[in-house]
């Protein structure tokens, strides 16, 4: 049996559904586990076909859900409006919508190709705001479901060499806070949840090796943390005691001390 017990999501003869995009590996693959181990049917999102059929496959098999997939480039310019069309085939409205994947730039900003920085602007900001924009009137007459942005810690100040990263973050973060209090009467939850370093392919992907003294967090702690946080109605969610040591550092430091310091620290990172 399904656990329906989610408190932003209405008791229904069929599972909630809920859309993870980046589902393929690391965060949004341990997002997708979390949520057919709840019950949930999925619809699964990235370029990989081949790694999201085998989890899709793997998540029936072991949770009796139903996990559809679909294969796009989130980075293309009407694909907000392609996933809407698709998630309705299954759903008139999804119950989760978590706008997971994206990618890092490592390096001085004038280094890196203008492509690779339209490619991040259009993932975290523009897809974003364009699904948001199609699925939440779906929610909101619905009065319930949840919308989760995934951020970063890096969302919560500048951070030299990874400028265009950590200002597409600070985005997000801004974007889910205010439309946090503006659907704060209408039963749906939407939070910004920001980790910190978390073992994926990220860092190799974008082209860098983090110094060693910073903390780890894995996948599926920041999965667990970041759902367990949705009855709280809390707009901005750290993982861990180290997520809310950094959050709580970077309101007491002063600014230029801040960017100062940690663009000392991003510069220690080797390129891979
Ligand atoms: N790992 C960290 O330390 C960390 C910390 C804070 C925040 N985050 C954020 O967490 C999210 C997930 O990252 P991750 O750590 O899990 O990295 P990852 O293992 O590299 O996974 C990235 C995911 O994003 C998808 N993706 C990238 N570009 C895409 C595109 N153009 N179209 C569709 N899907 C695309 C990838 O799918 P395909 O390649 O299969 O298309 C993959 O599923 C990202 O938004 C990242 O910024 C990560």
């Amino acid at each position: 049996m399904p656990n329906l017990d989610h408190p932003v999501v209405e008791r229904t003869d069929m599972n909630p559904l809920a859309i993870v995009t980046g589902a393929s590996r690391g965060i949004g693959a341990a997002y997708a586990r979390v949520l057919a181990d709840r019950g949930y049917d999925l619809l699964l999102v990235s370029r990989d076909e081949t790694r999201l059929t085998h989890l899709a496959r793997e998540l029936e098999a072991n949770h009796g859900i139903q996990a559809h997939v679909f294969i796009a480039d989130l980075s293309q310019s009407d694909a907000a409006h392609q996933l809407f069309v698709e998630s309705r085939q299954y759903r008139q409205t999804p119950d989760v919508l978590i706008n997971n994947a994206g990618f890092g730039l490592y390096g001085e900003f004038i280094s890196h190709p203008l492509p690779r920085i339209q490619e991040m602007l259009h993932i975290h900001v523009r897809t974003v705001a364009e699904s948001i924009r199609l699925f939440l009137p779906g929610m909101v007459e619905r009065r319930s479901g949840a919308i989760i942005n995934v951020a970063s810690i890096a969302g919560l100040f500048p951070i030299p060499h990874f400028a265009e990263y950590s200002a597409t973050k600070a985005f997000l973060v801004s974007f889910s806070e205010a439309l946090a209090e503006e659907t704060r009467d209408t039963g749906v939850v939407i939070q910004a949840c920001c980790p910190g370093q978390t073992e994926t392919d990220f860092h190799a992907s974008a082209g860098f090796r983090p110094p060693g003294f910073l903390p780890v967090q894995t996948a599926d702690q920041v999965a667990h943390t970041s759902l367990a946080a949705l009855p709280n109605k809390s707009p901005v969610v750290t993982i861990g005691w180290q997520g809310k040591l950094t959050a709580l550092a970077i309101q007491w430091l002063p600014r230029r001390f801040l960017i100062k310091s940690v663009g000392r620290i991003t510069k220690l990172a080797r390129n891979l």
